[in-house]
């Protein structure tokens, strides 16, 4: 999507407010769907974002619905260079191309996790496995690995029931920004719902106030607030 376009008299119009939908990626991991925390907590940055920016296009990725994990021949496919690739290892690689896709058509990413054990729940990982793809998403440089994904913004909204977000037994969100910042994800806001077992109507209160501070907040530059 350009924001700005020359017509050839030079006029330069469209000068950075971008007319089109602010593009959201909105991944969803709780294997609950009644009562589920971190779903809530998603929908009221949805719905924030909804209301600031009135127009915004959202794509739903809900992982807990099932991803296959990576394979053998999954990872040779991956691993074959794209004009090399058979008819079968591109089908392989077709769901992970999509996933891949949404990431990178999305200006704002939005995921929705609780703790599971410590970490992320598997479906989540599956996804994690399936979106970090070499030549795609990071890359070898000289100097080690490049992230390739580039200007977006990530809100991570994170539930536990007993584990403090952010604590040394937290390996979810510490795992989350550094295994997203490798693939270029960078710019990073936590918002957490944690250690729900004691006063969950507190924190519950606090996490929204959290997103809509950090909804108030949030920069776009090529969009304007409704
Ligand atoms: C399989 C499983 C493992 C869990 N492991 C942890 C954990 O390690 N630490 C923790 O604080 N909470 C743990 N919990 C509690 C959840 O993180 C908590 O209930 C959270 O609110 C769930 O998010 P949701 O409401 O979106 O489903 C676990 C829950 C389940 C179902």
């Amino acid at each position: 999507m350009n924001n700005r376009s020359e017509q050839a008299n030079d006029t330069v119009i469209d000068a950075g407010i971008d007319s089109g939908s602010l593009r959201v990626l909105q991944v969803s991991a709780s294997s609950r769907y009644q009562d589920s925390m971190s779903r809530e907590l998603l929908l009221r940055i949805t719905g924030g974002l909804q209301e600031k920016y009135g127009n915004i296009a959202i794509t739903e990725r809900d992982v807990a619905r099932g991803l296959p994990f990576v394979s053998e021949d999954w990872i040779t496919a991956s691993y074959t260079p794209p004009a090399s690739r058979s008819r079968e290892q591109n089908a392989l690689l077709a769901l992970s191309d999509t996933l891949v896709g949404e990431l990178q058509d999305a200006e704002v990413i939005v995921i929705g996790t609780p703790i599971y054990n410590f970490g992320i729940p598997a479906s989540l990982k599956a996804w994690v496995d399936l979106v970090a793809r070499v030549g795609l998403t990071f890359r070898y440089g000289k100097q080690g690995p490049v992230g390739l994904l580039q200007d977006k913004k990530l809100i991570l909204a994170i539930t536990s029931g007993g584990t403090a977000v952010g604590s040394s037994i937290d390996y979810a969100s510490t795992y989350l920004r550094h295994v997203l910042g490798f693939i270029g994800i960078t710019d990073v806001q936590i918002v957490r719902a944690d250690q729900l077992n004691a006063d969950a109507a507190v924190k519950r209160a606090a996490a929204h106030e959290q997103i809509d501070a950090l909804v108030h907040r949030l920069e776009m530059p090529r969009y304007s607030a409704a």
